[in-house]
């Protein structure tokens, strides 16, 4: 190869690696952005809501929405939130409500509708979030604070809301 040829060789290959560089820095400079739910939000009115185990945001939020007319840790009727992931290994169990129970896919833990764990490997129960009512009245959760059974936090007047 001669000279010119060495010079274009360098040329291109100097040219290739400023590109690199700039497309590395230019990647740097607007990372892609990650669409995370958000922690709090707010779910509608209590009137919207019948008894029992609702999915409508699972998939959205991370959380089943409970309507109970009885609640042993606040006797009284009202909302509890649960989170949707398992406290064996953190997979996503489904509610069965034939069987009134979340069962999980991963190693067969089931939990009953309160969240209590009574079967399979899962440790503790489900934990609950945060659960308020809105300046609007509609019902708002917040995932930024958990509540765990096992440690006597299912008694914090946010970890239920009577209604
Ligand atoms: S992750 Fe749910 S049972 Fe193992």
């Amino acid at each position: 190869m001669g000279r010119r040829g060495w010079m274009g060789l360098a040329w291109g290959s100097f040219t290739a690696a400023t590109a690199g560089c700039l497309a590395a820095t230019g990647r740097f400079m607007f990372p892609n952005v990650l669409n995370e739910p958000p922690q709090q939000f707010t779910i509608g009115f209590p009137d919207e809501y019948g008894e029992g185990v609702d999915e409508r945001w699972k998939d959205r939020f991370g959380v089943w929405v409970v309507r109970t007319p009885f609640d042993d840790y606040h006797e009284t009727s009202g909302f509890y939130a649960l989170l949707v992931t398992c406290t064996h290994l953190g997979c996503t169990p489904n509610w069965l409500s034939a069987e009134s129970k979340f069962k999980c896919p991963c190693h067969g833990s089931g939990f009953r509708p309160t969240g209590i764990n009574f079967e399979g490997p899962a440790p503790r129960p489900l934990e609950r979030a945060r659960i308020v009512l809105a300046e609007d009245g509609q019902i708002m959760i917040d995932k930024a604070r958990k509540f765990q059974e096992e440690l006597g936090q299912w008694t914090d007047p946010e970890a239920f809301l009577g209604v």
